[in-house]
């Protein structure tokens, strides 16, 4: 039976990992879900993002998906550990392979990491971080209007390198050499970022780091399907076309609305 590789998000932000996991996996079916009726997850408290995070992982198990990635990094942050312990199939979150992408970057010690409130909230990146290496000094940062900018198309805007700058200052001074841009929205932000921040720093895109991940988790021989991709978003389709076409650099065929309720619910 083909199974596709199931991907979750709060939005349109997890094409960034969509892409990545495209682009490594050109044969496997993707099958995506983009809570838009619901973001942001960012702000939202972990009783919240975690019941969210249970409707989106069992709607992508009714669909088939042999694996459930789990694209945000707030919900991975927030919700991974309570949805590897109530789903079958694996389940795998942005922040582990990020960390570990981090650690290996790092050559001072040092690492800054940037993501939404729930995810700097949760220390999830500071906790797998230190869980690799305890003597790692680790600045962190909610950068919680990011995400406006990217959803608005503002990446190159002059308010865009102002505000990057006010939010990044102070990780700079206390001179870190690896960021970890611990949000979907973010690597869109990578450009503008490295202008501000220059290129003696590395930069962290968590989503690439899963990729990768994913190559063992996933067989070689498996890898015998259509590449086709399905998306299903829960409000605003028109935007989030318009909003995938940029992130992706293509147009997206097929694309539904789904609302998801009690039905998709499990209890705590
Ligand atoms: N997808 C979220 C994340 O990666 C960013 C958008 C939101 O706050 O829902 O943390």
């Amino acid at each position: 039976m083909k199974q596709p590789i199931g991907i979750f998000d709060s939005g349109v932000g997890g094409l960034t990992v969509f892409r990545e996991i495209r682009k490594n996996f050109p044969y496997e079916d993707i099958i995506y879900f983009g809570d838009t009726a619901r973001v942001p997850y960012g702000p939202k408290s972990r009783n919240t993002i975690v019941e969210y995070s249970v409707q989106n992982a069992r709607f992508l198990t009714q669909y088939g998906a042999k694996i459930i990635v789990v694209a945000c990094n707030t919900s991975s942050a927030v919700a991974l550990e309570h949805l590897q312990k109530n789903f079958s199939i694996p389940v795998i979150g942005v922040i582990e392979s990020g960390a570990e992408a981090a650690v290996k970057a790092t050559c001072n010690n040092k690492i800054g990491v940037i993501g939404t409130d729930g995810t700097i909230r949760s220390n999830a990146y500071f906790n797998a971080i230190s869980a690799l290496f305890s003597k790692m000094e680790i600045h962190s940062r909610a950068c919680p209007l990011f995400v406006s900018l990217v959803e608005e198309g503002w990446e190159n805007h002059e308010v865009t390198e102002i505000i990057i700058k006010e939010y990044l200052t102070p990780l700079l001074a206390k001179k870190i050499d690896t960021l970890v841009l611990g949000c979907t929205h973010y690597p869109i932000l990578k450009p503008a970022i490295r202008k501000i921040v220059g290129n003696e720093i590395a930069l962290i895109d968590s989503a690439e780091a899963l990729a990768l991940q994913l190559q063992k988790l996933i067989p070689k021989q498996e890898i015998e399907q259509d590449g086709k991709d399905t998306f299903f978003v829960s409000d605003n389709e028109e935007k989030f076309r318009k909003i995938a076409s940029h992130i992706l650099g293509r147009n997206i065929q097929t694309l539904m609305n789904v609302k998801l309720g009690e039905s998709w619910y499990i209890p705590l």
